[in-house]
């Protein structure tokens, strides 16, 4: 039997005691049982849990396997085993108990289309061995093979059915930069809209032929990430948090699963967002999503408003900051560049900051940065690099830094930091790099 780990290994979900340990078997069609192995070292010499999972052929042998009873704030080395061949070895990492005030390391990524170029920016985050990588989405593209490409993405057709979205995650994963990446922390992923179809919205037009469509989609992206919890009756719960002590309070965002006419979340995520945002102890409230939050006025022919990001939501967007009066920190995707800006309410109150990762490698559309720059005095920075975001959350400060590199339609690019922000809970400053 060849080696079935050619997908890589992942790990997610982290709680003070516990992470998500993920494999997916390759080259089997039968159940096949995978032993797993926890291990204070990279050696594995003291290694302090094992277990075997059953990989099944429903599940395209995915493997997630809840570790618990795991010391926090530490590392943590695992492997998996299966008919005597062994995968690659992950390094993950718990998150820290309710009461510390250690600050926490994070990156955020988003937009990798395959076809678009190499994942190299990916290779540096992995370098960094942050403490945590939070996906903001658009992980997959589910658009035909182009004509042209940097490279050839599998299938060839726009995925529609469980079988093309599994082929398709897999044409990704054969990157060995983005398994480096998994490799090296746990993930918390959020999604947009091409893990499923551009611009869906919810149920999209509410047919079974589209409900179908959208349960392949979560199905496979749950085979595909170290998640906590299976997809139930065609849905899959993805809004949630993961509290890192009394520093930063990550509220991972569903955009697309509950959104309607007049809602991005949907009234029970709301709900349990703003009850959160008004109640949190933790110093910094940290929105995890794809979508650009503060208003970005667009000068030149109408419409000005992007309706698909949160300028087409204002009511909503408007309750939740009711909910905040500083610290608060959005991070966001999507628009394949760069930005930073402060979060200010409609009564001129400046109460956080946003972040807008770039894209590992998806292309940008024409923008005229210095333009919107100018129309939207609350927004500080533009930048077309593709790349990644490098923060830091303390309890003096939360730090950002936007990596790039210069390139992705061929490999080896260097990274730099283009740019680093601080904010105190209210504005942004830039400071020298
Ligand atoms: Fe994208």
């Amino acid at each position: 039997m060849p080696n079935p780990f050619t997908l890589g290994v992942a790990s997610g979900e982290p709680l003070p005691d516990g992470v998500i340990l993920w494999t997916r078997l390759t080259g089997l069609s039968r159940p096949a049982d995978v032993r797993w192995q926890v291990a204070e070292d990279d050696r594995f010499a003291k290694v302090i849990r094992q277990g075997v999972a059953r990989a099944q052929p429903a599940w395209a042998h995915s493997v997630h396997v809840k570790v618990e009873g795991l010391r926090a704030a530490t590392d943590y080395f695992y492997r998996f085993r299966s008919g005597g061949e062994l995968s690659p070895a992950g390094r993950t990492r718990t998150a820290p108990g309710p009461t510390s005030t250690q600050p926490v390391r994070f990156a955020a990524a988003n937009c990798q289309r395959f076809e678009h170029g190499w994942y190299t920016a990916y290779r540096h985050l992995a370098d960094e061995r942050p403490d945590v990588v939070f996906h903001l989405g658009d992980y997959i593209y589910e658009y035909a093979r182009p004509a042209h490409g940097v490279r050839r993405v599998d299938p060839a057709d726009e995925t529609t059915t469980l079988a093309g979205y599994r082929a398709r995650y897999a044409s990704y994963r054969s990157d060995p930069d983005l398994r480096a990446a998994h490799a090296a922390a746990p993930w918390v992923p959020v999604w947009d809209d091409h893990e499923v179809m551009d611009n869906y919205h919810g149920r999209g037009d509410g047919s079974d032929r589209f409900l179908r469509r959208r349960a392949a989609a979560y199905q496979a992206y749950y085979e595909h990430m170290p998640l906590r919890v299976r997809p139930r009756d065609g849905g899959l719960q993805m809004y949630r948090r993961r509290t890192y002590g009394v520093i930063a309070d990550f509220m991972a965002l569903d955009v697309r699963q509950f959104r309607g006419p007049a809602t991005m979340l949907g009234a029970a995520q709301e709900a349990w967002l703003v009850a959160r945002l008004a109640a949190t102890p933790v110093r910094w409230r940290v929105l995890v999503q794809p979508l650009f939050f503060t208003r970005r006025f667009v000068p030149g022919p109408a419409p000005n408003l992007r309706k698909e990001s949160w300028d087409g939501q204002p009511e909503q967007r408007a309750r939740l900051l009711a909910a905040v009066s500083q610290n608060l920190v959005v991070l966001s995707g999507d628009v394949h560049n760069a930005w930073a800006g402060d979060i200010v309410t409609g009564a001129g109150v400046t109460v956080g900051a946003e972040f807008v990762g770039s894209a590992i490698s998806s292309n940008p559309p024409v923008t005229d940065g210095p333009g919107v720059l100018a129309a939207n005095p609350h927004l500080r920075y533009f930048d077309a690099h593709r790349g990644y975001l490098s923060g830091t959350a303390s309890a003096t400060d939360f730090r950002v830094a936007f990596r790039g590199v210069d390139h992705v339609d061929r490999k080896g690019a260097p990274v730099r930091t283009l740019a680093e922000f601080v904010t105190e809970g209210r504005g942004i400053r830039r400071v020298d790099v």
